[in-house]
């Protein structure tokens, strides 16, 4: 987490800098800061988003034409001006990316050696470190690459000289970094979108690489310091949200209407991707992802079991490396991730590399680390998300399992004609039902205020529900701050329903399926208690009287039609939020890439 941007162009760096953190903020959003280097070092720091330290820098102008910026997430001490970057170590300046997991023996010994420190953070030793090494005669990069050397962890950092003000020198350690060139001069950021309208041209730093940033100049080296050269990358426009950010309250409302299209456009992605042997004669598959992505596993596993016949074991990522790895002869690894960043999901990515297994990443963002680190990539397409909480890359996420699943399936000849051509055409239906969904805004919006008077909130479901469950579940507790739980329905009675109480919101999900039944005794269970209970339901199914309140959406093939009900828990955590006011785009504490483990 954290958004860290460097650039060296000779203009009203302040300004540029401020923009491109506003780009970045969906990274962290505690504090923000920057320094200049113009007549001598500027830093100006500002507690909260981008926005105070852009009336900060309006107000107290910094001018300079060489700078780095950085937005947020606190780690190590608590959001504050104090802890904000840049830091200073006499004059050098440092933004940085990650954990510093030796930060406390690196700051002891520091201490020992007379250095003294402003913040809390882990980040402050960096600094230092640096203005050792050229204390004790080191050019500013090899200055650099030797404190790199000293520190533990997964990181990115970008620091500045005033003794050498044209040059930045940044460092990659598993964090992420791009470097870009073009007009505008030479730019650094954790991610090309906050270098739209600088550059024409960037690369991404692999780990272990230090980008020397000069007027003009960016030149790349590797770990042990030989200069490595890389192909440059066109930027590409992101049109969808360069085009469309204006005429709704919030960007997560906007992308939950950008479903469909989302939807449609990962599957004419995915319409002609090739696969290896290796992945469609798999023996088993290992998924692993972190939150909502986690979620899109669980609620792909019956898909790949059911049609293609593969055992399928789904992990939490931050789990997945602390057992060992067993039984992985012909298992494929699936990894799961929007931004393709997620240090969890890394880390999980490398485990399953270890052990020799083949990795397939379904990422949004396909020039992440994790994607590049993957043998096969199998995209979705959902645009860029800015709202924190996970809404189209869901819901594209699922789509793209589900091609997985079907795919595999067919090419090992597990689906018949028939079923093969009629799972198609249920595709290419789903995006159409989705507005049927979100046409019950209204009502949905009025059942959300009934979740809204009491501090937690419970969602059941069976099977895939389940799934569906958790997923409202993590809406909802992400976007209003109430204490949301999802239970395998079957397993309330084995303990949580001690909890239910008078007005605890209840919301249950149940599809045209065997299942439905079972879990809506499990709802007369709770509602018998006091709950106040709703019930999300496809159309069709037999539920008189068996909620207070009832949400019904559209009837669709028995893989697709849970997305429906996902839908449906969006707009209920939404509307919940909306009326205990809340930030939905940037809830509290959250950050959009989680880049620390
Ligand atoms: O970028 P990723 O898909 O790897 O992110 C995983 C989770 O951090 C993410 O899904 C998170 O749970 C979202 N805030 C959910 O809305």
């Amino acid at each position: 987490m954290c958004g860290i941007i460097g650039g060296v162009n000779g203009n009203d760096m302040a300004h540029a800098l401020v923009d491109g953190l506003r780009r970045l903020e969906y990274r962290g959003y505690d504090s923000a800061g920057l320094a200049v280097l113009g007549d001598g070092l500027t830093v100006r720091k500002a507690n909260g988003p981008v926005d105070a330290l852009a009336l900060l820098v309006r107000e107290h102008p910094a001018r300079g034409s060489i700078g780095i910026a950085h937005t947020r997430w606190a780690t190590h001490g608590k959001p504050s001006r104090r802890n904000a970057h840049p830091h200073i170590s006499g004059t050098v300046a440092v933004v940085h990316n990650g954990i510093v997991e030796n930060h406390a023996a690196l700051r002891a010994r520091l201490k020992d050696l007379g250095h003294s420190f402003a913040s809390e953070t882990d980040s402050e030793v960096i600094p230092h470190l640096i203005s050792r090494a050229l204390d004790a005669g080191a050019g500013f990069a090899e200055a650099c690459r030797q404190t790199a050397a000293q520190l533990e962890g997964r990181f990115a950092f970008v620091a500045m000289w005033a003794d050498e003000p044209g040059t930045l020198v940044a460092i990659q350690a598993g964090g992420a970094l791009v470097v870009g060139r073009g007009l505008h001069g030479s730019w650094i950021a954790s991610d090309d979108i906050a270098l739209t309208g600088k550059v024409t041209q960037t690369v991404a730093l692999e780990d272990g690489e230090m980008a020397v940033l000069g007027r003009g100049t960016v030149d790349l080296f590797d770990a042990s310091g030989v200069e490595v050269s890389r192909p440059w990358q066109q930027i590409v426009p992101d049109e969808e949200n360069d085009t469309d950010g204006t005429d709704w309250p919030t960007h997560t409302r906007r992308e939950m209407s950008q479903q469909p299209a989302a939807i449609a456009r990962t599957l004419v992605a995915l319409a002609n991707r090739d696969l290896p042997e290796s992945v469609v004669n798999a023996r088993r598959i290992l998924i692993a992802a972190c939150g909502s992505s986690y979620y899109a596993g669980l609620l792909a596993r019956s898909w790949f079991e059911r049609f293609a016949g593969i055992r399928v074991d789904v992990e939490i990522a931050s789990e997945l490396p602390s057992r060992p790895l067993l039984d992985v002869s012909r298992t494929v690894g699936v990894l799961i991730s929007q931004s393709g960043e997620t240090a969890d999901t890394m880390a999980a990515a490398e485990a399953m590399k270890a052990a020799g297994m083949q990795t397939v990443a379904v990422v949004n963002v396909q020039r992440s680390r994790l994607a590049r680190s993957a043998d096969v990539v199998w995209p979705t397409a959902a645009g860029r998300e800015v709202g924190v909480a996970a809404t189209k890359t869901f819901t594209t996420q699922c789509i793209a399992l589900m091609a997985l699943a079907h795919r595999i399936a067919s090419l090992r000849g597990s689906v018949g004609l028939d079923l093969e051509d009629s799972l198609r055409g249920e595709f290419e239906r789903l995006p159409a039902l989705i507005p049927a969904v979100l046409e019950q805004e209204a009502d949905i919006a009025r059942i959300a205020r009934e979740t809204t008077s009491h501090h937690s909130c419970i969602f059941l479901g069976r099977g895939n529900d389940f799934a569906v469950a958790a997923e409202g579940a993590l809406k909802f507790k992400e976007l209003t701050y109430l204490h949301a739980e999802a239970y395998a329905a079957g397993e309330l009675k084995h303990g949580p329903i001690a909890v239910v109480e008078d007005g605890l919101p209840v919301v249950a999900c149940i599809g045209k399926d065997h299942l439905a039944e079972k879990t809506l005794s499990n709802l007369a269970e709770v509602k018998a208690r006091g709950a106040v209970t709703i019930l999300v339901a496809e159309e069709g199914t037999d539920h008189q009287d068996a909620a207070d309140f009832v949400i019904t959406v559209p009837s669709a093939a028995p893989m697709l039609a849970p997305l429906l009900r996902v839908v449906a828990l969006q707009l209920l955590a939404y509307h919940a939020a909306v009326a205990l006011d809340r930030n939905v785009d940037r809830p509290r504490n959250l950050a959009k890439s989680v880049t620390v483990e």
